[in-house]
């Protein structure tokens, strides 16, 4: 028998109107890589963070080497070893790599003064302990995410943790991060003999990795198997209690016409450098066009010169024939075009305002739901919210809570809400699934075709290949910074799209022409 590192025992937490975790037990065994998996809202990060000390469980016990212990505060976790990495990232993005990783731990010179030298000593020594790459002196906020993540994990090392909580981790990261952090998880369990648990929505990761999983529901725990066991099947069944079917999704012929044509844009991105070479294209009306990529080649800048958020240098942009290049993001919306950004939490919502005031923004100022675009009637926007929250089926106790108190999946549905119920013929969509579990992604990807079927011109950036294959009419591909070739997507296989996204290119047909039908 394994040695039992962690019992949770019968552990409950109450938020006001939720039921976050209910009677949960729960153990996690010395070397193993434990998977926690289950819906949006299901309770998965409540209950990492009771064990990390971040919240006081309203009743339960949590055991630790067979002892009861008591975790108040995240300095009780560390000092029994246990660590956790963020669903959302709290690095200081204008440190230093080695700035983050002591920070709370700081070497010092003097009372005032960090030991920086000796900051960037512990943090080349981590790095080199544990395999992972970073340079000490690198600004946090000119760092890929998945550069990101590897500061937290060696921050969390730093602070001699021996196990490790990930909270989603892989959301955020491409294919190939993905590979890394795993080869990195494994080392650390297999080489170090750190304990590893981990949450994650993509049952193939917890299948390729995990050596037992978990699966919550609504706040109880469903049950704990071998993930030698489990089939995606099961788990999916255990996680929504019923069969999980992803059915082909039906299009329908629509009328086309040209909505969206992008000449020759060149832009920069934040640290300056080129990051789109002068990318052509055009969107019609009825289609969803994907742009698959590796993360990183252009894909978000060039959302972010189409929705008015970067400056474009050279190129121009036509919105239904009306020119909006570098135009304010209130024009382009205003021209008809929905946004759902990628970093939905930074720019898509306020945390602090409620959910009501989150899902009524840019329809806060029209009729009915405001006279003279001044005087708010509230009876006609909680009805539109009331009405979203319940399409969508964000969870939440009431619509006057503010977004904090929403878990990670349900902030993310709330901003796709809003946005999809703007009456928009454009919709620019970056990332839609991430973070959403596999329930919500089946209904995201119903809304997205819904969409196209009713005429709208659907731009699609995902980093998740089955995603842009399963929805788009059409694909192109980006590779830093150009697109390197474009394809009916019955016409290509996922394999051979990887090619092109990694530098292989097409002759291009001339100004990413829609020929024959599809
Ligand atoms: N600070 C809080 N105050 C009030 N309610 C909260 C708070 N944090 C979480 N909740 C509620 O507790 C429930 C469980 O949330 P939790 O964040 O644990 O879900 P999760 O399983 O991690 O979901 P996701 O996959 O979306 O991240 C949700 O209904 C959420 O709205
Ligand atoms: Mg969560």
């Amino acid at each position: 028998m394994a040695e039992k590192l962690i019992e949770l025992k019968e552990i409950t937490k109450q938020f006001p109107g939720v039921l976050a975790n209910d009677r949960v037990s729960l153990d996690i065994e010395k070397g193993e890589i434990h998977a926690i998996i289950g819906e949006n809202g299901a309770g998965k990060s409540t209950l990492m963070k009771i064990l990390y000390g971040l919240y006081q469980p309203t009743s339960g016990e949590i055991y630790f080497k067979g002892k009861p212990v008591s975790i108040k505060t995240p300095l009780d976790a560390i000092k029994l070893g246990i660590g956790m990495v963020h669903q959302h990232f709290m690095l200081v993005p204008s440190f230093t790599v080695a700035e983050n990783i002591v920070l709370g731990v700081e070497p010092r010179k003097n009372r005032f003064m960090m030991d920086y030298r000796k900051a960037v000593s512990i943090t080349e020594e981590l790095s080199k302990t544990y395999g992972l790459k970073v340079d000490p002196n690198a600004k946090v906020e000119s760092l890929s995410v998945g550069i990101q993540q590897r500061i937290e994990i060696l921050k969390v090392l730093n602070k001699g943790a021996d196990i490790i909580i990930l909270d989603e981790p892989t959301a955020v990261l491409t294919p190939q991060e993905t590979e890394e952090l795993f080869k990195v998880i494994r080392k650390l369990v297999e080489e170090l003999g750190k304990t590893v648990i981990i949450i994650t929505h993509k049952l193939q990761e917890v299948l390729a990795l995990s050596d037992r999983v978990s699966v919550m529901r609504q706040g109880r725990l469903v049950g704990t198997l071998k993930t030698k066991d489990a089939t995606e099947q099961i788990l999916a069944e255990m996680m929504v209690g019923r069969e999980v079917l992803f059915e082909e999704l039906n299009r329908i012929e629509v009328p086309r016409e040209e909505v969206l044509t992008v000449k020759g844009i060149k832009a920069r991105d934040n640290r300056g450098l080129m990051a789109l070479k002068g990318v052509s294209f055009s969107l019609y009306s009825g289609e969803i066009l994907g742009i698959a990529g590796v993360e990183g080649n252009g894909q978000s800048e060039l959302v972010e010169v189409l929705t008015g958020l970067r400056q474009a240098e050279e190129g121009s942009v036509m919105i239904k024939g009306v020119e909006a290049t570098n135009k304010e993001p209130m024009e382009i919306r205003n021209l008809g075009v929905s946004h759902i950004p990628e970093d939905r939490l930074a720019t898509g919502l306020s945390k602090k305002a409620t959910i009501t005031e989150n899902m009524i923004l840019g329809y806060h100022n029209r009729e009915p739901y405001a006279t003279k675009g001044i005087h708010m009637n509230k009876k006609p926007i909680r009805e539109r919210v009331s009405r979203l929250i319940k399409e969508f089926d964000v969870r939440t106790p009431s619509q006057d809570v503010t977004a904090d108190k929403l878990s990670g999946g349900n902030m993310q549905k709330m901003v796709i809400a809003r946005e999809f119920s703007f009456d928009s013929s454009i919709l620019i969509v970056a990332q839609p699934t991430r973070g959403v579990d596999i329930g919500a992604i089946e209904f995201i990807h119903k809304e997205i075709i819904k969409k196209r079927n009713e005429g709208a011109a659907i731009l699609l950036v995902s980093a998740d290949l089955d995603e842009i294959f399963r929805l788009s009419d059409r694909i192109i591909t980006i590779y830093e910074g150009e697109i390197t070739g474009e394809f009916k997507r019955r016409e290509i296989s996922k394999k051979e799209i990887g090619l092109y996204m990694t530098g292989k290119r097409k002759g291009m047909r001339q100004g990413g022409v829609q020929d024959e039908e599809i």
